[in-house]
């Protein structure tokens, strides 16, 4: 059943939000956890940041059918809150496994959580974003290529901010079609 007494929230989330899209998906996007709408909905990033996500995959010629969409943590943490250490290390074994299932040539880190999550690092996202990474899940290779959050884009709504995530999105769909 759906239910999960994870560390966060488990008085405060309706639904888990594990993940949507194609299984069989060469490009994954994840990102940080879900929040009200996506709590109320069970679907990933159906909210105001799911809406430019949706317009900055399409501009760069995707189609959210056409990817696998997930987050670090399933739950939404009270107040949107960022996700704890402990609340990442409970949850990403989830992650792991959509990863070793879908196996994707591609992994979108939405943010600092995902970034810093999959890549090991407290690096933040300002450093990390356009720079191709590679990890290891079940013993196999993706690359991971960071980028800024859609719901930051929103609060910091400038060319430099856009342009940078226009031409990461560019890069994970070269790497995709490699
Ligand atoms: N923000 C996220 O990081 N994930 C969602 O699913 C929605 C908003």
């Amino acid at each position: 059943d759906l239910e999960c007494r994870h560390c966060t929230a488990s008085a405060t989330h309706r639904s888990i939000v594990f993940g949507e899209g194609d299984p069989g998906a060469r490009v994954m996007l994840v990102g940080e956890a879900p929040g009200a709408e996506e709590d109320r909905s069970g679907r990933p990033f159906v909210g105001k940041a799911g809406e430019l996500l949706e317009r900055m995959i399409a501009a760069v010629g995707w189609e959210r059918s056409d990817v696998y969409i997930a987050n670090v943590l399933k739950t939404r943490p009270p107040e949107n809150r960022t996700p704890l250490p402990d609340e990442v290390a409970h949850c990403g074994p989830w992650l792991a496994s959509q990863i070793a299932v879908v196996q994707p040539s591609v992994i979108v880190a939405l943010g600092g959580t995902p970034a810093k999550h999959l890549l090991g690092t407290s690096t933040g996202i300002t450093r990390l974003r356009g720079i191709r990474a590679e990890i290891v899940v079940a013993g196999r290779a993706v690359a991971v290529l960071p980028t800024f959050h859609p719901a930051y884009v929103l609060r910091q709504y400038t060319e430099e901010v856009r342009r940078a995530v226009w031409e990461d999105l560019k890069q994970a769909v070269a790497i995709a079609g490699d």
